[in-house]
Parts: C-alpha cells; structure tokens; sequence
C-alpha cells in the first residue's frame, strides 16, 4: 500500500479528494497492493441503502489468513507476530513469530475440522486474552468457519443468548482465567451457559490457570492434547468477498444483541489500510493495542489490521493496575512500543494516581498515542499528551463502531494537526454527514447535529444475524439514503469532526457500550420490581456511570433498600455482567412519562446529572408530580 502511505496534510486532502471523487477507482487501487487474491474482483461496489444491500469486490475470492499469516513467511518468517504479555509480569512473555503463528493457526484449524466444524458454521470464542483467543479466530477464518468471540467478563446469560442467537455448535474456552490478582473460574460460567444451548455439541477447553474442573463426559475436550496430534498444514478455504468471516454483538435498544455481521475482503482491506494510516506503522515498530479480543478494536487493531500489515502486536492478558499502576508504562519500555492505543476511561484512571508510576520508566520508544472508544475529555488528552507523549507524540483520537468495522474518523499522525478532543477528520473514503432534526443535512461548518455518513465503505457490517429487517430499522430508516450511527457531533470552523456522545438509548460506561433496554429487563426479573428506567451520568473515570429509578411492587415496599439494590445489581451481573452494574439505585413511586406512555428520559437524565435547572416544560406529562418526587428524593 505505498501509494496510500499518507505522509502530511496535502497528501491526506489529495487522497481524500480522489475517494470521494471516484471511489471505486480509490478502492480498487488499495485492493490491487499487496494483497493476495485468489480471484479478481469482477465489480468493485454494487450497494442500495434502502433495502439495504452493500457489496464490495464481488466475485474476488481469498482468504484473510492467506494475507495475515502466509503473505508474510518468505519475508518476515521469524518476526514477532505476536507478543504475549501474560498477567504477571514475572511470566516471560511469549514471541510468536509469523511462521509459528502459521503452524499454531492451522493446527488449530484441523482441530476444528476434526470436530467437524466446516465452512459457514459458527464458532463461539469465550476465551481470556491468551495467545489461544487471537489463534482460535485466525482458525475460524482459515476453514471459513465465522467466528462469533464474546468477551469473556460477559456472564453465562448473556453468553448463551449470544450461542442460541447465531446458533453455534462448539464453544472455545479455558479452565479459567487471571485478571490482576484474581482467577476466574471460567470454565463454570460455560457450564451455566450451556444449560440450554441445544445446538453446542463441543466445547474445546484450553488450559491456563491449571485449576480442577469439571469435563462433561462427550462433550467437552482438553485442547492441548488435540492440538499436538494436529498437522501444521492446513489449506485455506478459499472464500468469496462477501461471505461472512464473523458475527460479533453490540447492545441495541431492544433487550436482544444485534449480532453485526461482518464479511471477507472488505473488512480485509479496510482494517488494513486504516492501521497502517492511523498508527503509521512501520516496519520494525512494535504496536499495542490494550484493548480486549472480545471487542472490535481487538479484531480490527490486535488481530487482522495489524497482521495483514505484517506488524507485531502486544496481546496483553492482565489490568492497568497490576501489580501497581505503573504496569502499562513498564510494557511499553520493556517491549519499546511505538505505538499505543487504548480507552479514554484507562486514561482517566491512570491520571488518577501518581505521576511516579510513570515517570519510572523509559517511554522514548512511543511515537503516535491512540484512544478509542468514547469521547476524550480536555484534562485526560492533555495528561496523555504531556506525561506518555512528551509533547511528541501526535494523540489519534480515533472514532468509529462495532458497526463501522475499522477507524472512520481520526487524525492521521504528522499529517493531520490534532486538536485535543476532536477525532479531527473523516478517513480517506469516508463521507460524514451531519443531519437536523427533519431529517435535513446541515452545511457548512460550525455546526451540530446527529453523525451519518452516505456513502458506503468497505468494511461496513452488512447485517444483523438473522434479522435484516432490524438492521434497515436501526441504521438505515432515520434517515433516508444514509447509514445513522448514533451519534451527535459537531463540525467545527475548519470542518474537524468532534464526537459528543450517544444520541439513543446506548450508554457508554468505561467505554463500553450498554444498552438501557437489556439492563432494564434483567432488573425487571426481580420479583419486587415493578418497572425500571436507566440513564447515564457523568462519573470521573467511567466517563458514564449508570443511575436507575426503580418502581417496585407492593410486595418490595418496607424491604430494606440496600439489601435490594445488592440483588438488583446480583441480577444485573447474572443477566450481562459485572460491567452494566448501577452505580446509584433510586426508588420511586413513578417515572415521568409522555401522554402515550414512553419514559421522559431526558427529565431523568438531566436529575441524575444535577443539572435541574433546565428541565423544560413538564406540564404536558402524565404524570408532572412525580417529578418533584424523584427531585426530592435523589441521591
Ligand atoms: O458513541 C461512539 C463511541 O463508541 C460507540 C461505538 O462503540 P463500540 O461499537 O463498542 O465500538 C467502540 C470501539 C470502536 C460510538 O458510536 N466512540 C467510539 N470511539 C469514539 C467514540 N466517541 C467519541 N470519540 C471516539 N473516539
């Protein structure tokens, strides 16, 4: 991809310019680089947003392991593929150079063909951040089985409603896993998880933290041992452009996760070409991302973007805080990383404690810093900048979505002049949109309105699992001929993009996305509650914190509070995991509501916030004197 090596601004405008102006033409030239293609692409783009339809390099055929892995052996055979930082930091770290991770990908891939996994089934992965996790996708998508990975602090509920959904037939695990100073017991949750899953005939159990488990006689194998027996050779499934290479679910609006489907050669070519601009990757650098498997950003920036590139990418098993703040820091002067991409909310909380941890240790290696996620907010951009960037290193505050499949917006380091807490500019290809509230798109620049973008790209999720209808619904229906992410933001003097936040019923805590609708219906199940409604507030390190306004049933009422608000959250981490528990649980006796009966969110939000002094007209509610109430009594 030399020609698309985008060094300084101009190029970046010129390049822009020519994506916009002929973008088959654009893509086609980046497809044409490096990549190995076992059949030519017989169109470039055929795409209809209304139905919708999106196809890109149709009739290419390929297979995305051939361009990670087999691409790279002639020359970069025994380079650092992937390094693995385990847990503890007294663990020696694992090299796994290119021609290793061939063998221990295609090992892999004939266990699961013994299995009797074949092309187009689906793969669940419920593994820690272990060398097996990164491998056992790499396997999926060398037999073109598509992998459905779900991150492995989801509990046993959320689980299973993600193998019943896309109806799995063999789940990947551990006995179990280390986080800091703790083990999981993984292997029990899949236990539970498995209750009723009717279509899993396997599970695959790989062993990390050598604890006694319990085996199901028939069904569940110790993978090592299979592994050993297995060849190092294994061809790869030749796969045409648009088959799916994998699901991976993100909340919704509904209690159901939408299970975005993504595909072959287009989710290839853009995770490769967006790593290479976005991190200015070159040959010899070391990248880490922090991010786990379980997410797009692990996908798209640990696994595929990176290895298509050739690169070597830090997996890291453990936590920031482990054994003391300073780990991060100690990484990267150990490895010399060069680049480093994480979460605003990681940031936030290393900002937090003493600046001792970082001043430690040599960071000169480190040339661009990322973040992901969510909204980066001035004080923690500048901590970045000044304490791990020296001033010298440019901060890519890079936007994009599960949906999106790779970066959208971001700064291209050295090119492009960063402003702290603005993603700066749309990737070349990329056509952003902002909209009002009538569904007209607003021109110009120093405006805001809700982010869409109208033309499509070629890693773009084509559909939800199953259900196509709810992926037209939920994307393409606000408004008419455009992708709507989501999102608002603004567009400012020089036409930088800054990202403010979700506009629908999704949360972003610590950068990960919830929705209210599933957290809702778990706290429902509990047999004192009556209704429940969650929004978000801010929260010094969660970025959003959760506040739930719980009305309970006759039979709740005298119980005492706090030991219901234990079980409440005892549901919540039962039903989705730890992550979506609530950080302040109000009771009440109503929820303030619209005539035709849907919660005033906004009211609720803007209480939970502290922020009463504009809660605009509350007269036309149902139910206004509930609002004094709630008021009253917040915490
Ligand atoms: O609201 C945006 C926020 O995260 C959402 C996507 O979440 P998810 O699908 O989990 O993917 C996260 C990793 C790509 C977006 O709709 N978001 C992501 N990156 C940023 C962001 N908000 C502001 N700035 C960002 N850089």
């Amino acid at each position: 991809m030399s020609n698309y090596h985008i060094k300084h601004l101009e190029e970046y405008y010129q390049v822009f310019r020519k994506s916009v102006r002929n973008p088959e033409n654009f893509w086609e030239e980046i497809a044409e680089e490096h990549f190995i293609w076992r059949k030519r692409w017989d169109k470039v783009l055929s795409w209809d947003f209304s139905k919708p339809e999106i196809k890109w390099y149709e009739g290419a055929q390929l297979n995305i392991t051939e361009n990670c892995i087999d691409r790279h052996l002639r020359t970069r055979g025994d380079k650092t593929a992937i390094l693995f930082e385990p847990n503890d930091p007294s663990e020696e770290a694992e090299h796994i150079t290119y021609k290793q991770l061939y063998e221990r990908v295609n090992q892999f891939a004939n266990v699961l063909k013994d299995q009797g996994i074949k092309k187009g089934d689906r793969v669940c992965i419920y593994l820690p951040m272990i060398p097996e996790l990164a491998i056992a996708t790499l396997a999926c998508a060398r037999i073109g089985a598509i992998h459905s990975v779900v991150f492995a602090g989801f509990s046993s509920t959320a689980l299973s409603t993600r193998i019943n959904d896309s109806e799995c037939k063999i789940v990947i695990t551990s006995d179990g896993s280390y986080r800091g100073s703790k083990t999981i017991d993984l292997k029990s949750i899949v236990d539970e998880g498995l209750e009723e899953t009717p279509s899993i005939e396997t599970v695959l159990v790989a062993k990390r933290i050598n604890s006694e488990i319990n085996m199901k006689e028939g069904r569940d194998k110790w993978l090592q041992p299979l592994l050993d027996k297995a060849s190092t050779e294994c061809e790869p499934e030749i796969m045409d452009a648009e088959d799916p290479l994998f699901i991976l679910y993100t909340s919704g609006s509904t209690g159901k996760p939408k299970g975005m489907v993504h595909t072959t050669a287009g989710y290839m070519v853009y995770t490769a070409f967006t790593f290479k601009n976005a991190f200015q990757y070159r040959e010899n650098d070391v990248y880490w991302c922090t991010a786990d498997i379980g997410w797009i950003t692990g996908h798209s920036y640990i696994v595929y973007g990176p290895l298509a590139n050739g690169a070597t990418s830090v997996m890291f098993e453990g936590v920031p805080n482990y054994p003391d703040w300073g780990r991060f820091w100690e990484i990267i002067e150990k490895h010399k990383v060069s680049q480093f991409y994480t979460a605003p909310t990681a940031i936030r909380a290393l900002a937090k404690e003493n600046l001792d941890y970082v001043e430690k240790y040599d960071l000169s290696s480190l040339k661009v810093l990322g973040s992901v996620g969510e909204p980066i907010n001035d004080e923690a951009w500048h901590w970045y900048d000044t304490n791990i960037g020296k001033k010298k290193c440019p901060i890519i505050d890079t936007w994009w979505q599960t949906e999106t499949g790779g970066i959208m917006i971001s700064p291209i380091p050295y090119a492009t002049p960063t402003k702290p807490t603005y993603a700066t500019l749309p990737f070349p290809g990329i056509q952003p949109a902002l909209m009002d509230e009538n569904g007209k798109e607003i021109k110009g620049n120093q405006v805001d309105g809700r982010l869409c973008i109208k033309f499509p790209w070629p890693s773009m999720a084509r559909t939800i699992w199953n259900n196509h209808d709810r992926y037209r619904e939920t994307y393409f229906s606000a408004y008419k001929g455009k992708y709507f992410t989501g999102d608002g933001a603004l567009r400012d003097e020089v036409g930088y993009y800054r990202i403010t936040g979700r506009v629908d019923d999704v949360i972003i805590v610590s950068g990960h996305n919830l929705g209210t609708a599933p957290i809702e219906d778990a706290i429902n199940e509990h047999p004192a509650v009556a209704e429940s409604a969650i929004v978000g507030f801010p929260h010094d390190i969660k970025g959003n914190a959760l506040y739930g306004y719980v009305i309970l049933k006759e039979t709740g009422e005298g119980r005492d509070q706090n030991n219901l608000r234990k079980e409440i959250n005892q549901i919540i981490t039962e039903h989705i995991g730890p992550i979506a528990k609530l950080d302040k649980i109000q009771f009440t006796s109503g929820l303030p509501k619209t005539r035709s009966g849907k919660i005033m969110r906004r009211i609720l939000r803007k209480i939970a916030s502290n922020d009463t002094s504009n809660l605009g007209d509350t007269s036309t509610l149902l139910n206004p004197e509930v609002v004094q109430e709630i008021m009253d009594n917040v915490l």
